[in-house]
């Protein structure tokens, strides 16, 4: 029987990062993965190839809609959508490869197969031949991330009504593509088929799209999206739909029920959200308490109901994102070294990679509200940016909250461009407690998008230059 220090279950974002970190201190380490290849939702069905996917359709967008005003004179470019698929194969292949390689240079064990909990201290891998093997541990970390979330009475076939993961493997462009959910998925996948030729509709079930980020960003969103051509119906659910015929067709009616109508469509994409993976980790059995929806209940430390059991990731509370799953997983194994791992909670950036990018860091003016704190508002459009203006991306603005009586910035919002580069100034400003004025008076390159940035923090005091 093999003997760790820390067994991780899971190789995501979360799980593969808190191997490394665990091995860089000293531990020794093995994680169990039961795909075929490391990586997780991420690298395999998420961030990455839904990246390569939204790189490649903007600039086939871009060549077909921009380069003539810059006076590139091309032929109107064609979808290879085959070899758009391998180009976004080769991406996933190349990340996955650099897991492998990055657990070989820590010495950290693969242990291929489904992991089970048998207790603090004993983990059972069931390998694909259906051999089991039982590793000796320390500690465990559950990092198993999480699934698709599924609609009442539909089913996701990944043919014609698909989830993200079928959404990313379309082998044709769909006339007539229904999104369920105006989430992130919703919005990006979205994006990338309406990019290629499909006419898209999303029915969404409340009254704006993207919650949880900031009301005035996304309202400019929305209108942006609707002149790219994506049709939107808020305050609405889908209710079923009838694959009987060669066209879907999707039952949708007013989220508080009546004005039934239906939508023909090709494909529908359900993207309603994820849920925790706990499937086959034997965590009743285990003693291992969830929280009302499912998540793996963790204290501040991410230690489970049973010592020595630890869990980080989609799989537990907060927002599920890669970063977010990272970051946990380097303090969970900074804890189990006996040092001090954190997460701050309050900053942790949330990018849309559409065209333009929504990124959010901090509180929003509605949250602001709610909380009963006075805040000053600093804003800035990029129609008035000079960078943005040679390039003609005019599209978007950077919006700053800050503390009324200290300054001290709660939240920061930008829609436009690179928006998700520019977020982490914020972020690192945000970390040290910063202030409008420390923004406002730190120097920014010129001629940058940046600088909407520093215009918006100043304001703050109502004394932009450029505005
Ligand atoms: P996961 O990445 O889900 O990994 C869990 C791993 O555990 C999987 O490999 C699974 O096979 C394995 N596993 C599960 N159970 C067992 C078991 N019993 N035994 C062995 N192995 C097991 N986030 C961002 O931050 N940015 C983005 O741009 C972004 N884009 C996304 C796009 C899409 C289409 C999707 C679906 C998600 C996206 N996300 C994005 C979210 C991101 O993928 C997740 O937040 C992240 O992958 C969570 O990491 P994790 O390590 O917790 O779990
Ligand atoms: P989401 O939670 O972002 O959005 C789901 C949307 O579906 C919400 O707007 C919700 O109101 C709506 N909805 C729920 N039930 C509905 C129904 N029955 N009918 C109509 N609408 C309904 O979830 P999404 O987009 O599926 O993404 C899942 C997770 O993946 C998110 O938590 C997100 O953080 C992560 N992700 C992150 C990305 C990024 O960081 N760029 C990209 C893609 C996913």
């Amino acid at each position: 029987m093999a003997s760790y220090d820390l067994v991780v279950i899971g190789t995501g974002p979360g799980g593969y990062v808190c191997a490394i970190r665990a091995a860089q201190l000293g531990m020794k380490v093995a994680v169990v993965e039961k795909n075929p290849t490391l990586g997780g939702t991420c690298l395999n069905v998420g961030c990455m190839p839904s990246k390569a996917l939204l790189y490649a359709s903007e600039l086939l967008e871009e060549a077909g809609h921009s380069f003539a005003k810059m006076g590139i004179g091309i032929a109107q470019p064609k979808l290879d959508l085959p070899t758009m698929m391998k180009f976004k194969q080769e991406g996933i292949d190349g990340n996955v490869k650099g897991v492998e390689f990055l657990m070989k240079k820590n010495k950290i064990d693969v242990l291929a197969g489904t992991g089970r909990v048998l207790g603090a201290g004993r983990v059972e891998v069931k390998a694909a031949d259906g051999k089991t093997t039982v590793a000796e541990t320390r500690s465990i970390v559950i990092a198993t991330g999480s699934d698709v979330a599924r609609l009442k009475g539909i089913e996701i076939d990944e043919k014609r009504i698909v989830s993200s993961t079928g959404a990313l493997s379309l082998d044709r462009v769909p006339d007539k593509l229904v999104v369920v959910g105006a989430g992130v998925i919703g919005l990006e996948l979205g994006s990338v088929w309406r990019r290629l030729g499909a006419k898209v509709t999303v029915v969404e079930f409340l009254d704006r799209i993207l919650p949880g980020m900031d009301g005035e960003i996304v309202k400019q969103f929305q209108r942006i999206l609707e002149k790219q051509g994506v049709a939107f119906k808020l305050g609405a659910k889908v209710t079923g739909v009838d694959t009987s015929g060669k066209t879907l067709k999707v039952q949708v009616e007013a989220a508080a029920g009546g004005n039934a109508e239906t939508l023909e469509a090709d494909v529908v994409l359900v993207a309603i959200g994820r849920v925790p993976f706990t499937d086959g980790l034997g965590l009743k059995e285990a003693g291992i308490a969830l929280d009302a929806r499912g998540r793996i209940q963790t204290d501040h430390h991410f230690a489970t109901s049973v010592a020595g059991i630890y869990a980080i990731g989609d799989v537990i509370a907060g927002p599920m994102l890669a970063h977010k799953a990272e970051d946990e997983g380097v303090a969970v194994a900074e804890i189990l070294a006996g040092q001090a791992g954190h997460v701050n909670y309050d900053v942790i950036p949330g990018v849309v990679y559409t065209t333009p990018e929504v990124a959010s860091v901090g509180r929003t003016e509605e949250d602001l509200k709610d909380a009963n704190i006075a805040y000053t508002v600093g804003k800035f459009p990029f129609t008035a940016n000079g960078r943005s203006k040679v390039n003609q991306t005019t599209e978007g603005m950077v919006k700053i909250l800050a503390d009324a009586s200290t300054d001290r910035v709660l939240g920061v919002h930008i829609i436009g461009r690179e928006a998700g580069e520019m977020i982490h100034e914020a972020a690192v400003l945000m970390e040290f407690g910063g202030s409008a004025e420390d923004l406002a008076r730190t120097c920014h390159a010129h001629p940058t998008r940046s600088e909407a940035i520093k215009e918006a923090a100043m304001g703050v005091a109502k004394r932009s230059i450029h505005m």
